[in-house]
């Protein structure tokens, strides 16, 4: 869809010069945007100019357009990089060809991930909390807020006319050229979907930015994607506070819980999940949930990772492999949040038996912590294999406990 090459004032001194996408399909491979979404960047024209972050790179001729209907490029002292990742520096190098002069601004994370990006020197200054930047009549001040989600993200605060520049935080794939929150219309589903796939895991980290901003007098939140925030602010935060205290309390409240993801071709492995759950209850005070791999959810196997201490992965092996559904599997889990979870494996098989030890190989990769035994057996787990699966459930759950105690 054709965008409006608009430019849009935020206050009397900042202009939001971002880029609206809305024919993006899939935002990081990881989430849809049924939404479309927004690349935010934002001009500050205080004595000393300045840019808040730079748009994807496919929006470079419209993006520096904007920027040289404003000013002469070689004004600009600062680009301020809240955050690195190519949907917000992505325009950075053009942007210093025009600019040749301005200082880029990050935290230390931001300028070393720059200097691998760009691929050319530049002018930088590294920023910690509470560090603060003159722009001859206005002042930007810091916020470090690491982890959300890169470890080099901080937040931006113009004092004078308090307005935030939050870059992910308190944003959303919501595409709509109004892009105020008073004027868009609810965009509350995509904000909360957005929590859920980009910040959720980062919870702990969420926390800590909230409380750092608690005491900020905000007249305006400016995420990085989405609805600049002028009208309702606070529901926004107030939202992402609830959602990261649920997420942890949900999260430390339930100590041994093991989850049991299996595909199966004709049943067989289905019933051997049976019996395995039957041995992991039989080990003491543990929850489990099953859950087939072929028909759920990205959205369900993230919801059900995050409440596992513990993962067993059954499959069949087929062609000498796993199968894709497993794969999917892999790609849900997230080392940061899941690493030291135990977990093992399990399968039917008919001629040879690879796909425990391929799913054994990634799930090592990934940080989950190894049970020593897998269970493995050729067609249908009849009478004396089925108490053979009880007996593994059982010891893989006592591994569970004795984990969790750890
Ligand atoms: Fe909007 Fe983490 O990129």
């Amino acid at each position: 869809m054709e965008s409006k090459n608009e430019i849009l004032n935020v206050s009397n001194t900042v202009k939001w010069i971002g880029a609206l996408d809305y024919d993006i399909v899939s935002f990081d491979v990881v989430m849809s945007t049924d939404y479309g979404t927004t690349y935010n960047s934002f001009f500050i024209d205080a004595r000393k100019k300045a840019i808040i972050e730079t748009t994807k790179e496919k929006f470079k001729e419209q993006y520096l357009g904007k920027i040289k209907s404003l000013t002469d490029p070689v004004d600009i002292e600062y680009i301020i990089m809240n955050h690195t990742e190519p949907d917000h520096s992505g325009n950075l190098k053009h942007l210093l060809e025009l600019a040749p002069k301005a200082t880029v601004v990050g935290s230390g994370s931001a300028i070393r991930y720059l200097q691998d990006m760009i691929g050319a020197e530049f002018k930088f200054r590294q920023v910690k909390n509470g560090d603060e930047l003159d722009l001859g009549n206005m002042t930007l001040k810091f916020i470090g807020a690491p982890n959300l989600h890169w470890p080099d993200t901080m937040y931006t605060y113009l004092i004078e006319e308090k307005i935030l520049f939050s870059c992910d935080s308190f944003g959303s794939h919501y595409c709509n050229e109004k892009m105020f929150d008073d004027l868009v219309g609810s965009f509350d589903d995509a904000f909360n979907y957005y929590f859920d796939v980009i910040l959720r895991p980062y919870s702990k980290f969420m926390l800590k930015a909230i409380d750092k901003i608690r005491l900020l007098d905000i007249n305006i939140i400016c995420p990085g994607h989405g609805p600049i925030l002028r009208s309702n602010w606070q529901k926004y935060v107030d939202i992402s506070e609830a959602k990261a205290k649920k997420y942890l309390e949900t999260v430390e409240a339930e100590d041994t819980r093991v989850l049991i993801a299996y595909v199966s071709a004709y049943g067989y492995t289905r019933e051997m999940a049976l019996n395995v759950e039957e041995g992991v209850k039989s080990a003491g005070k543990i929850k489990t949930n099953m859950i087939d791999l072929e028909t759920a959810s990205l959205g369900e196997l993230e919801e059900q990772l995050i409440r596992c201490s513990s993962l067993l992965v059954g499959s069949p092996t087929i062609n000498q492999n796993t199968l894709l559904p497993v794969y999917r599997l892999f790609s849900a889990i997230n080392p940061i949040r899941d690493k030291g979870k135990t977990a093992a494996t399990f399968g039917s098989y008919g001629w040879s038996g690879e796909a425990v030890e391929i799913i054994e190989a990634n799930l090592k990769v990934l940080k989950l912590k190894l049970f020593d035994s897998h269970a493995l057996f050729k067609f249908y787990p009849h009478k004396a294999k089925s108490d053979e699966l009880k007996k593994f459930g059982k010891s893989f759950g006592q591994f569970a406990l004795e984990s969790v105690k750890e």
